[in-house]
């Protein structure tokens, strides 16, 4: 499966920090919010991206994240011109995605905690999966309702009303049909392509699978000023008290088996001395002592 990080967008919301670089690049605690998402997708088995960002911001990504041969993974790089939507990323991709199965995660979703992510990309064959996530403002995003026998019966883009608290975060997972689909959308009244358009599209099929997340994971969204910073003291409380960091790559890759122990202590030695550097390192001494551990 491949996997599209889309890191795009206006993000106006987080004016004027984003004057200098995106929403994605931003600090969540210790690293730049992108490693998050890219960490997860890294930890569900994940090794061929393609990140879709703007003009302006692409180089930025390019700088940070390289071709990811370093951490034992590729990553292309697209520009999308102008943010017309969530669902333009399927055609800005489409000669990366080819012929296989497709994942989506937004570049400004923070997820920690609970294995359904990489049970779900495991088990994915056909079809869309997409989550839901009980929250108290419904509104600000996709919303799924489900009918007494927990089948999801309707979608709605931001509802003024939703009819449910589920929000569908920013995770997806397609088949190949998703291309074609994408391509066939109209733009919505708020002139965007949606990602909920795509979903409806699947759920009228038959073949949209609706999976709700435990309390066990946490998801985040760091779009606003106040959500960043949340977001941050987030990481920085589980990071403190467990003596475990979240959202690194080197780790994920390492653990998944895609970076060797010995690459592994090699990126660690040419890194600055900081406290990534030092959590990085007795990684390394761990693995020694008992093994490779699920990450
Ligand atoms: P949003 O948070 O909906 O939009 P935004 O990032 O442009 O922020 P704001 O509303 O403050 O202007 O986007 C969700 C994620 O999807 C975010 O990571 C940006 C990304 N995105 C794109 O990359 N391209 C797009 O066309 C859109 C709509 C979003």
């Amino acid at each position: 499966m491949k996997g599209i990080i889309l890191a795009g967008g206006a993000g106006s919301r987080l004016y004027p920090l984003t004057q200098v670089a995106s929403k994605q690049l931003q600090p969540v605690y210790d690293k730049p919010m992108v490693y998050y998402p890219l960490t997860v997708l890294i930890a569900s088995g994940i090794h061929e991206f393609c990140l879709i960002s703007s003009p302006q911001d692409l180089p930025r990504f390019q700088r940070l994240l390289g071709d990811g041969s370093q951490w034992g993974i590729s990553i292309e790089y697209r520009e999308q011109a102008r943010p017309e939507g969530v669902a333009q990323a399927f055609l800005i991709a489409a000669s990366f995605i080819g012929q296989d199965l497709v994942t989506l995660i937004l570049g400004d979703n923070i997820f920690f905690g609970g294995d359904a992510f990489p049970r779900a990309f495991a088990e994915f064959k056909s079809g869309a999966t997409i989550f839901a996530y009980h929250v108290n403002d419904p509104e600000r995003y996709g919303v799924v309702e489900f009918d007494a026998e927990g089948r999801a019966v309707s979608l709605e883009e931001k509802p003024a009303h939703p009819r449910s608290n589920y929000a569908v975060p920013g995770v997806y997972l397609y088949d190949n049909d998703v291309v074609a689909i994408a391509g066939s959308l109209q733009s919505s009244p708020r002139g965007e392509f949606e990602i909920t358009d795509v979903n409806k599209e699947y759920l009228r099929r038959g073949t949209l699978r609706v999976q709700r997340l435990s309390r066990g994971t946490a998801w985040l969204d760091a779009g606003t000023s106040s959500s960043l910073h949340e977001a941050s003291a987030y990481v920085q409380t589980i990071e403190k008290r467990q003596g475990v960091k979240l959202g690194c790559p080197e780790e994920a890759a390492l653990h998944r088996g895609f970076l060797s122990l010995g690459d592994f202590e090699k990126l660690v030695t040419a890194m600055p001395q900081c406290e990534y550097r030092d959590y990085l390192a007795e990684v390394a001494i761990e693995v020694k002592r008992v093994g490779i551990k699920s990450a």
